[in-house]
């Protein structure tokens, strides 16, 4: 049974960490005209109100994207983010805030297609309205850890996978690093970005010990913390995993998350970290 929503957490700062390296993936991917493929294995609703009962539960969206509304000078990773979440708005409003599937449209071009994977089922059906007709996109509403081996490599051989599970099972981080092992040897060229909690109580020394003997060549680590991890069950950081991160992304990633750190964070805290997990380029 799942019971997270991600309505309840759109616009977080989390959301805008991994977004911005969404965004930066996806532009990296369209440098070549070859056609790609982006799968989306916890794909939640594509897009979500603001204003609805959901979001405004908590108003996460207020430590998040609304910190970046008046921002000056972005970098351009940063930038092109702001550009996509715009573009489901009416200009000047911040009513909508778009998942990854609706980030990743926006990047799409007439060759690219995105493969989407929900399980919930009143976040799938939605997600599937969303994208009704749409003869680049096919939506499933299956299991995003059986999906994932099944759907690489893609026919078009050039793409990024992004495993997002909202880590309410037991187990989670393994079933990640099982998943991506399985994938990885598939089709060991894709690009696949992970995202997970740093919190207080997760195995994360361990999934991070998982990952450096998962196989893969080339895995970069990013952790944006927000604030101390002392506090059992809160949220201090949101962290990043690429496999095959394509060249110069490290850098252009670290100087985005440096330039959001001090916007996005609440508390004295630990700084950023980007590092390898296994063997940088
Ligand atoms: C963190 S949210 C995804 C957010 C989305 N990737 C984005 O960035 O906008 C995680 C989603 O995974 C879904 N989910 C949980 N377990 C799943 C599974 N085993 N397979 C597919 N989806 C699952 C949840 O219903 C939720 O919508």
């Amino acid at each position: 049974m799942l019971s997270y929503r991600h309505g309840f957490h759109a616009g977080s700062f989390v959301d805008v960490h991994k977004h911005v390296a969404l965004v930066l993936l996806l532009l990296h991917l369209q440098r070549k005209e070859t056609p790609f493929c982006f799968l989306d294995t916890h794909a939640g609703a594509g897009l979500y109100n603001l204003r609805s009962r959901f979001a405004q539960k908590n108003r996460e969206f207020e430590s998040g994207i609304a910190r970046l509304r008046e921002c000056k000078a972005p970098p351009s990773a940063v930038a092109a983010y702001l550009d996509v979440v715009a573009a489901v708005n009416a200009p000047g409003e911040s009513h909508y805030y778009p998942g990854s599937p609706l980030i990743a449209r926006r990047l799409l071009r007439p060759q690219d297609r995105l493969v989407l994977v929900e399980l919930h089922s009143t976040e799938a059906p939605v997600l599937k309205a969303g994208f009704r007709g749409d003869a680049q996109v096919a939506v499933h509403h299956r299991d995003g850890f059986e999906a994932l081996p099944a759907l690489v490599p893609p026919r078009e051989r050039r793409g990024l996978v992004l495993i997002d599970p909202s880590y309410e099972q037991e187990g989670e981080f393994e079933r990640v690093v099982e998943t991506l092992k399985v994938a990885w040897r598939r089709w060991p060229t894709g690009v696949y970005a992970v995202w997970y909690p740093v919190q207080r109580r997760q195995p994360l020394g361990r999934f991070r010990q998982m990952l450096r003997t998962s196989g893969a060549h080339s895995i970069l680590m990013n952790e944006l913390r927000v604030a101390p991890d002392t506090i059992p069950n809160r949220l201090a950081g949101s962290g990043l995993v690429v496999v095959n991160p394509p060249w110069e992304f490290a850098q252009e990633l670290r100087e985005a998350v440096i330039w959001l750190e001090p916007l996005l964070s609440q508390e004295r805290h630990a700084p950023v970290r980007l590092e390898w997990l296994a063997a940088e380029k």
